[in-house]
Parts: structure tokens; C-alpha cells; sequence
């Protein structure tokens, strides 16, 4: 037995010394030292030994158990310190690089000019609207007086989901003047901001999808008067203290009288330059007096209530302010745009 046991001492202090990992070294240990392995085999035969024997042999097997037990450990340290030495060198860390910035992001030029608007409006007392980007037909053309063969309902113009032509992209911000006028209590003051639809090629001026801004009042008493100061009101916060405007006679058919504003170019002061395209003058938006058919439509008395309303493109506008002469640049963005502002 003695022979056996030295044996297979070094055969096992050769074995895990030699291992070269965790794995084969937790093999080793369940080989040798574990409950079916090699040490305990010999140690179930101590009862075949003599009464004098069995002592001695009983110690020596504990010294090889404590000695094996002592290079397991050993080599498990060494295994790991060298694990971690791998490691270190494959991850270097350098302490003295830059790191890396994170870029806060910040609003949009366009909602700039957006929220500029909605204060100036809210400052009046204008309620902010919102409603749906898919839309009936029924509100978008039919409530706001626009016939069955009028041709912004065509299909190659407005963006369609089903073949009967009920369900469509909204082309104009005013369906939410009917959507106002049939939920809200009079007398209504609202402005309603959102994307619009229109099956336009993109270019430096047309975008298939932009942003229109809606604008209404309904009241007892409400004249076009009302309609021409607060808008020349708005204007001048929004251009400047003394811009000239115009408004022009025009032709909508959910209003009656109808009319588009315009502003003194504020480059070339009216003399006409590229700006103004040599008019002098830029469009800002279209705006009338609701029609009575709109009104009494959504159940209000035209007789009693009247009001006005306005349209205008927001995309427009920011890119006067900004004088940002591309509206693609407006969507693309590219962050070395957006950051100038
Ligand atoms: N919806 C019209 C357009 O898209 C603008 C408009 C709004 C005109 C409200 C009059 C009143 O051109």
C-alpha cells in the first residue's frame, strides 16, 4: 500500500503542476481527491491493513491529501494571478486620453420660431390645438366647403389610404377649425400647429410634408377688422416694430371674404431683390372671415357668431428668420446646421 500511495503522490503532484488552467486543475482535484476519486480508493481499503499498519498508513495518506490539497491551491493562485496579468495587458487603459464628450442636444430652429408664435398667441388668449395628421375627407374638404370636384382633392395631389377617397393625409392645418368649432364652447379663440401632406416633389422651397399653423377666432361681432390688427399685431412681434404689411383680395373656399398677407421685404426694403424674387413684397399667409356655410356646418349661428382665421406655413417662416435659403435643411438633419443655433 505504501508503494500505492507514493505512487500515486507523484503522480498527481506531476499532474497539477503541469496543469495549465482552472479547468483541468478542478479535474485533478475531483481525479485524486474527490469522493470517487484515486486518495479516497486507497483510503476505503485501510480496513484489509493489520491493527499496527493501519495507523501509519492512515497518516502518511493525510500528509499526501494535505500535500495535494497545498499544490492544488498553490497552482490555483498561480493560474489566476496569471489570468489577470493576460487580461491587464489586453485591456490597457490610458489614462491621460481625452474622453469621449457627449454633445447635449437643443431645439430645433424651426420649433424656435414655433414657440415664439404660440407665446405670442397664448399671450392673447389663444387655446393650443392638436389633431389628427390622418384625416377624413369630410373634414378636410367637404366641412370647409370644398366640392366633390374642386382640384386639391385630386389624387395627384393629396395623400390617400383607401380607394373611396375617405381617409387621407391632411393637406391643411384647417380641418382643425371645424374639429374646434364642433367640441370647443364659444366663443373659441385657438391656434393649432402640425404637419401637413401634399404630394410635392422635394426641392429648395417644396417638401412633401411640412408644417402649417392654424389660427382662428369665433365671437360675437368679430369683423374683418379684427382679423387685419391681430394679425398686423403678430407681425410686428414677429418681423419687427414698424414692418410694413399688405393684404391682398384671394380666393378660399372656407372664407368669405378672403384675402393673403404679405410683408415688406425686410432685405431690400421693398425695391425687390432675390429675396422678395424682385416683388418687393413675400407672401406670409392666407386668411378670411369663416365662411357661413363653415359656421352653420358645425352648428353655429352665422347670423349671431362670425370669425376669422388664418393659415401659415411655419417652414417659411423660420427660413426668413434664419435666412435659411434651402428647406431641405430644415429636415435633414445635418448637426453642423443644426448647430448654429
Ligand atoms: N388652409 C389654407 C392653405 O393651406 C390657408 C388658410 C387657412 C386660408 C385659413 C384661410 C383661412 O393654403
Amino acid at each position: 500500500m505504501k508503494t500505492l500511495l507514493s505512487e500515486l503522490r507523484q503522480r498527481a503532484v506531476a499532474e497539477l503542476t503541469a496543469a495549465q488552467d482552472a479547468a483541468t486543475l478542478d479535474s485533478l482535484r475531483v481525479k485524486y481527491l474527490g469522493k470517487k476519486g484515486e486518495l479516497t480508493a486507497v483510503l476505503k481499503q485501510m480496513g484489509k491493513l493489520s491493527a499496527e499498519e493501519r495507523p501509519i498508513m492512515g497518516q502518511l495518506a493525510n500528509e499526501i491529501r494535505a500535500e495535494l490539497e497545498g499544490t492544488l491551491e498553490t497552482k490555483k493562485q498561480e493560474i489566476a494571478a496569471k489570468a489577470l496579468e493576460l487580461k491587464l495587458q489586453s485591456e490597457t487603459l490610458d489614462v491621460t486620453m481625452p474622453g469621449k464628450k457627449q454633445e447635449l442636444g437643443r431645439k430645433h430652429p424651426m420649433y424656435n420660431v414655433l414657440d415664439q408664435i404660440k407665446e405670442i398667441f397664448i399671450g392673447m388668449g389663444f387655446e393650443i390645438v392638436d389633431g389628427p395628421e390622418i384625416e377624413l375627407a369630410d373634414y378636410n374638404f367637404t366641412k370647409l366647403n370644398i366640392d366633390e370636384g374642386h382640384p386639391s382633392r385630386e389624387w395627384t395631389d393629396t395623400f390617400y389610404f383607401t380607394e373611396d377617397s375617405k381617409y387621407l393625409l391632411r393637406t391643411q392645418t384647417s380641418p382643425m377649425q371645424v374639429r374646434t368649432m364642433e367640441t370647443h364652447p364659444l366663443p373659441i379663440r385657438m391656434l393649432a400647429p402640425g404637419r401637413v401632406y401634399r404630394k410635392d416633389e422635394v426641392d429648395a422651397t417644396h417638401s412633401p410634408m411640412f408644417h402649417q399653423i392654424e389660427g382662428m377666432v369665433i365671437d360675437k361681432g368679430i369683423t374683418m377688422a379684427d382679423l387685419k390688427a391681430t394679425l398686423n399685431l403678430v407681425v410686428q412681434q414677429i418681423y419687427g416694430e414698424g414692418t410694413v404689411t399688405r393684404f391682398r383680395p384671394h380666393h378660399f373656399p372656407f372664407t368669405e371674404p378672403s384675402c393673403e398677407m404679405d410683408i415688406q421685404c425686410h432685405k431690400c426694403g421693398g425695391k425687390g431683390c432675390p429675396t422678395c424674387k424682385g416683388e418687393g413684397w413675400i407672401e406670409i399667409l392666407g386668411a378670411g372671415m369663416v365662411h357661413p356655410k363653415v359656421l352653420s356646418g358645425c352648428g353655429i349661428d352665422p347670423d349671431e357668431y362670425s370669425g376669422w382665421a388664418f393659415g401659415m406655413g411655419l417652414e417659411r417662416l423660420a427660413m426668413g428668420e434664419y435666412k435659411i435659403n434651402d428647406l431641405r435643411l430644415i429636415f435633414e438633419n445635418d448637426e453642423r446646421f443644426l448647430k448654429q443655433f
